[in-house]
């Protein structure tokens, strides 16, 4: 199976996924980084790994049709399956996300559906909510919105502050993100009304 990552930033999840496939633990070729913005740390970690990527520039499309188009034809290119969302800040369309129905997964830093949006970790902290923590779940066509695959809660306690936190957040996100992804290779994911359901190998 052809795994795309989409990511717009450090890239961080990029890597741990990377040595999950190096390790063998994900059975699938990590063919495809899709990114938007050229000063992404991901870019270097991909090209250190030699994984092509495919920088696709939103300034540079006409519209957003034209900006999912290009990337599309990337993804057909490299024959990918399942794409995964790394902190990739933009909104996909329900038309993009209809395409690839059942095939797009994200991780975001907080328990869905509560903290959504780009400060998931830092809206958490700042409610002062006492257990946040990880989310991986199949995208669907609203924003940090779909069935939910694993989650891990993560308690704040009383000696944490925001990089503290950020950082049990992103510990857990590396392993989490991982398993969910060898799940859904091993075709153990199954999408059951609201929910998945995992399935033994
Ligand atoms: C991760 O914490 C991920 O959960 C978050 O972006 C970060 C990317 O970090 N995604 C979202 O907030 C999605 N709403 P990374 O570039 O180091 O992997």
């Amino acid at each position: 199976m052809n795994i795309a990552v989409f990511a717009s930033g450090r890239g961080s999840n990029f890597s741990a996924i990377i040595r999950a496939v190096k390790k063998g633990k994900i059975k699938a070729s990590l063919s495809l980084l899709v990114c938007d913005n050229p000063g992404a740390g991901a870019i270097t970690k991909a090209k250190r790994a030699g994984i092509k990527v495919a920088l696709v520039k939103s300034k540079e499309c006409s519209d957003k049709k034209d900006f999912e188009a290009m990337i599309a034809a990337h993804l057909e290119n490299e024959k990918i399956e399942l794409i995964a969302l790394a902190g990739f800040m933009r909104i996909l369309s329900p038309e993009f996300v209809r395409k690839y129905s059942g095939r797009i997964l994200n991780i975001h830093p907080a328990l869905l559906p509560s903290f959504k949006g780009a400060e998931g970790i830092k809206d958490a902290f700042g409610y002062g909510v006492k257990v946040t923590g990880v989310t991986v779940h199949f995208v669907d066509e609203a924003m940090d919105h779909g069935p939910i695959i694993l989650q891990q809660a993560v308690k704040i306690e009383a000696g944490d502050n925001l990089v503290s936190l950020e950082k049990k957040i992103h510990k857990i996100e590396h392993r989490l993100y991982p398993k969910a992804i060898r799940l859904f290779v091993e075709g153990r994911l199954k999408i059951e009304g609201r929910g998945v359901k995992i399935s033994n190998p």
